[in-house]
């Protein structure tokens, strides 16, 4: 079986402080693709790389008739809706692919866009604005503290200690940050400050792995209680993982709302095979959806042991190979 895995990589690794980084935040290191290659090749499958950039389309048509699947970790390289470029590929030379569709990749990178159709699915998600320029006028629903993201970038990129704004001149300090740095639109959105959970979903219809809570407590003191760019690329990778927690300790109650509006979001999005989806309490303990992963990072274990979604796999029993061959398998299985 023929395997094309398509895919972005990163030149620079995340620094918080050089611009440049943050832009490539998003995709991964040259030796977690090499090493994805080789997972793949010892689940046994022939695998054909297709790096997601101008070329790709090229590669997949040369190779069209004799690719069985394409593998899609890409998360595309120019352009707003980028996470849906390969799908859309996919779909235009019937090539069957793993993840979801075009409509649902552009709809779940796009935060605001994801926001408003969990709204309108009466999914509990935070109210916010989007800010297109440093000048728009706060909107009276929303209030201090907020923190302020890249409307559609993942990975934590452009989330930094200074994220978090609780008054104009750094809400404006921040919309400029994430103007120029992106060249993109800002989400303002309250920021909550109780517990963080992320929810690994796999299958048609899905299965909730275990729930991964980001224990925020054990950050030093110079770390606000986020998942910064700081925290995921820096403090995790050095600290093993000692913040993460999985299978979080949550009561029963928590547990069944928190399943319960992932369930919600999979379907009001149309997700399909996999994703993972990032929530985070109010202070009185009630859940809220921050944003949907699709495609979920999946950094192999001999190169990270903190990437969220194969360390919940792992804690449920799959290695990582069984996990890539599951996500092969029930893609599959759409298409017969
Ligand atoms: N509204 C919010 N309140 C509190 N923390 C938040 C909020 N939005 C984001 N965060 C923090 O920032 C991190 C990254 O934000 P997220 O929306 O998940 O973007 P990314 O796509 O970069 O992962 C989250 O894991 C969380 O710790
Ligand atoms: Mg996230």
């Amino acid at each position: 079986m023929i395997i094309a895995f398509t895919y972005n990589v990163r030149h620079i690794y995340p620094d918080p402080n050089d611009l440049k980084s943050h832009k490539e935040a998003d995709f991964d290191d040259p030796v977690t693709i090499t090493s994805m290659i080789k997972h793949l090749k010892s689940a046994g499958y022939k695998v054909l790389p297709i790096e997601a950039d101008e070329k790709a389309y090229l590669k997949l048509y040369k190779y069209r008739k004799k690719i069985d699947l394409v593998f899609n970790y890409s998360l595309g390289l120019n352009g707003r809706d980028r996470y849906c470029h390969i799908p859309a590929m996919c779909e235009m030379l019937e090539i069957p692919y793993t993840g979801s569709s075009p409509l649902t990749q552009a709809t779940t990178m796009n935060k605001g866009r994801a926001k408003e159709i969990l709204q309108a699915n009466n999914v509990p998600t935070l109210p916010f604005q989007i800010f297109t320029s440093q000048d728009d006028k706060l909107k009276s629903t929303i209030d201090f503290p907020l923190i302020v993201k890249p409307v559609a970038q993942g990975s934590s990129a452009g989330i930094t200690n200074k994220s978090v704004v609780n008054n104009r001149e750094e809400l404006d300090r921040q919309v400029a940050f994430i103007l120029k740095t992106f060249n993109e639109p800002a989400l303002v959105e309250p920021f909550l400050d109780g517990r963080e959970f992320s929810v690994p979903m796999l299958g048609n219809p899905p299965k909730i792995l275990p729930i991964i809570e980001s224990d925020h407590s054990v950050l030093p003191k110079e770390y606000l209680p986020i998942d910064s760019l700081e925290v995921k690329w820096h403090f995790e990778e050095t600290h093993e993982k000692n913040n993460l927690i999985c299978p979080a300790k949550i009561d029963e109650q928590l547990k069944q709302k928190i399943e319960r509006i992932c369930y919600q979001t999979w379907e009001a999005q149309k997700i399909q095979d996999s994703c993972r989806i990032d929530i985070r309490c109010d202070s009185s303990g009630n859940p809220y959806v921050l944003e949907i992963n699709s495609p979920a990072g999946m950094i192999p274990p001999d190169i990270s042991k903190t990437s969220y979604f194969p360390f919940s796999a792992g804690v449920a029993g799959l290695s990582y190979e069984e996990l890539l061959k599951e996500i092969i398998s029930i893609a599959f299985k759409r298409y017969n």
